[in-house]
């Protein structure tokens, strides 16, 4: 975990060659390299990032990163595998359709892998997890270094003591579904060790089966399925068999099997045949230890199919609000009045705002669109989503120029953008300014190759 963020990443170059989405990857000088080939093998769509950092210590896997001029952060396409020893496309990219360089590294990323930042500015220069993550802070620990002047988590009650893992070993599923929402009022990174985990976040799963499914970050998920965690009155922690400073696991089976009588002769190796190791669905190429100790491991399958199904709590318990919240699905009234009363209860949660706002253009509320967008804009002056929604609710409205505004202050702000940038081309064209929208269109498609809308516009405008 010391190791989470790497600061001086690739020196080691490579080219890839990704068949499902016809793209051409190279890395070499601390650059990343994307372009595709055209019927006469001239390069087109090229586009060049830096790699500024690494997440990842790379006993799996190192994702690459890049910081734009904004201070946005972007995940890179190509992650280096452990088991590759080589390039493979990240997770979440292996197919015909992803995110290229426009994926951008939220603060929930830097919540697991990364250190407290102290600024603004180290939002965008991450550190590595580090003793406040599990200690709190060590202020006063400093000014008098004695016992009791800091948290040390084995004093603390069990459950208290798992959450201090659980803060960023708990992930229910990593796609589909809201796997959490922070409390009213918490930001992301106000957990501190020691409180309870539900006081800060609560989390949902999926209401099918949990057997099959089994991802990347799922040691606390299924840990918390065991008949060994829940029959054992939550005696069972993550330090029950890890060290938490070195990580290492002892075999701790028999700290509560004393006798257990095995049909035929079997090793002390208790985890290789009841927690076995096996391939992740969410992430390629990784290998991870089951952590639902059970008789008979039940094989995974992957599932990459979109979850129809109702969200349910899990660990911790939702209100009826919240849960109404993760259940959303369409955006129609009903969705509307859900977010209403969350923001009566939380003014200020952006996220919620913003999808308020963006239901309002979608049911065709423009005003109260354009009102709720606003809103989210006093919060946050940047908010990407906030100014499509006001830009399209103007140019709905017919008001043109004020839609260009919204989009190039959405431009200024994240130039990877592809769906600006067909929003800069589609207002340009209805203000008659062919050149500029077509310049527009091209930039969306060289972002984005697949961008089939880009294309078609580009088409209409005869170009
Ligand atoms: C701030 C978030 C955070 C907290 C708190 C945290 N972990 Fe981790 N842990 C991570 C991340 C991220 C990784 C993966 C690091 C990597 O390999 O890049 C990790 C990796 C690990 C590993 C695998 C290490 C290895 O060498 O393979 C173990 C075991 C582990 N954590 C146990 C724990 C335990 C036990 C606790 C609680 C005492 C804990 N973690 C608390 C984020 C956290
Ligand atoms: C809820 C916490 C959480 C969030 C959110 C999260 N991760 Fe992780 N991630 C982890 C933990 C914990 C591990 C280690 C899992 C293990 O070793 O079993 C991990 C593993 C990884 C690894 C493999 C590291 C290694 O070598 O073991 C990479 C790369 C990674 N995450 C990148 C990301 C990126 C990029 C994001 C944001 C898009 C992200 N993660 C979001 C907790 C999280
Ligand atoms: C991943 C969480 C985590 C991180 C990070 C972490 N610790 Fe700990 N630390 C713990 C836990 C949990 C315990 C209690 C161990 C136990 O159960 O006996 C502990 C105990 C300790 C103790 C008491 C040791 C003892 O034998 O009683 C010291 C000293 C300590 N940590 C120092 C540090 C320092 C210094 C750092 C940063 C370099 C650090 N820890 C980082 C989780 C962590
Ligand atoms: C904190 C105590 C504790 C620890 C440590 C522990 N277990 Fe358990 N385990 C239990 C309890 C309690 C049960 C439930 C027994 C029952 O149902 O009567 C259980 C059940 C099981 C079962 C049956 C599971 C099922 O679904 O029916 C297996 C297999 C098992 N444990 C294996 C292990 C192995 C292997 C380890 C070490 C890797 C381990 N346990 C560590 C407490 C523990
Ligand atoms: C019953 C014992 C046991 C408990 C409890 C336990 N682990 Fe593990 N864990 C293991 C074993 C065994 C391994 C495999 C170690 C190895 O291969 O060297 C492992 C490996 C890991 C890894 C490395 C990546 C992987 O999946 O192989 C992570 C991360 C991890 N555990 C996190 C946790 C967290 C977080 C908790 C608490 C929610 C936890 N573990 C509780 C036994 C345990
Ligand atoms: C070679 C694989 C293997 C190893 C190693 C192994 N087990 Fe088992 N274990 C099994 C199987 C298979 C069963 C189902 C019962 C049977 O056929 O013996 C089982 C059953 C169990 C049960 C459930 C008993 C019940 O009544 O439901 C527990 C608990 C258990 N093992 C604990 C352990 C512990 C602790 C160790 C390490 C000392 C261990 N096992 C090592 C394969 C293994």
């Amino acid at each position: 975990m010391g190791r989470s963020i790497g600061e001086r990443p690739v020196s080691f170059g490579g080219e890839y060659f990704h068949r499902l989405s016809n793209r051409h990857y190279r890395v070499a000088d601390g650059v990343m390299l994307r372009y595709q080939l055209d019927g006469q093998k001239q390069r087109i769509n090229e586009i060049e990032k830096r790699v500024d950092f690494a997440i990842g210590s790379g006993n799996h896997a190192v994702t690459y990163v890049h910081r734009t001029e904004q201070g946005r952060l972007l995940e890179l396409p190509l992650s280096w595998y452990r088991t590759l020893n080589g390039w493979g496309m990240s997770p979440g990219y292996d197919s015909p359709v992803h995110q290229d360089m426009r994926r951008e590294i939220s603060d929930a990323c830097l919540f697991c892998h990364a250190a407290y930042p102290v600024s603004r500015e180290a939002r965008a220069r991450p550190k590595s997890i580090d003793c406040a993550r599990c200690h709190g802070g060590a202020q006063a620990h400093l000014k008098r270094p004695e016992k009791g002047t800091i948290l040390n988590p084995s004093r603390l009650p069990a459950a208290r003591q798992l959450e201090v893992c659980l803060q960023c070993h708990l992930e229910t599923v990593s796609q589909g579904i809201a796997d959490s929402f922070r409390q009213p009022g918490r930001e992301v990174f106000t957990f501190r060790p020691g409180e309870s985990l539900e006081s800060y976040k609560v989390y949902f799963d999926r209401a099918d089966a949990a057997e099959p499914r089994f991802e990347v970050n799922h040691a606390g998920y299924r840990m918390l399925q065991s008949a060994c965690y829940r029959k054992s009155s939550g005696k069972m922690t993550c330090t029950t068999c890890h060290d938490p400073h070195t990580a290492r696991a002892r075999n701790a089976c028999a700290d509560c099997h004393a006798l257990v009588k095995h049909t035929r002769q079997v090793d002390t190796n208790c985890a290789e045949c009841h927690m076995a190791k096996r391939a992740t669905n969410d992430a390629p190429h990784v290998t991870m230890t089951d952590h639902w100790i059970r008789v008979k491991p039940v094989e995974p399958k992957a599932d990459h199919t979109a979850y129809p199904g109702p969200v349910i709590s899990f660990y911790t318990k939702a209100d009826v609000d919240t849960l109404a919240m993760a259940n959303i699905r369409t955006p129609n009234a009903e969705a509307v009045a859900i977010y209403e009363k969350r923001l009566a209860k939380d003014g200020k949660d952006i996220g919620a705002r913003a999808a308020l706002a963006n239901t309002l253009l979608r049911l065709g509320r423009r005003d109260a669109a354009v009102a709720e967008a606003e809103r989210v804009l006093r919060l946050e002056r940047e908010h990407v989503g906030a100014l499509l929604t006001l830009g399209v609710a103007r140019a709905m409205a017919g008001d043109h120029a004020q839609a260009l505004a919204a989009f190039e202050r959405a431009r200024r702000a994240n130039p990877d953008h592809a769906l600006i940038w067909l929003n800069l081309g589609v207002t340009h064209a209805a203000m008659g300014k062919r050149d500029e929208a077509e310049r527009a269109f091209r930039e969306a498609i060289r972002l984005q190759p697949d961008f089939a809308e880009a294309r078609q516009r580009l088409a209409e405008l005869g170009r």
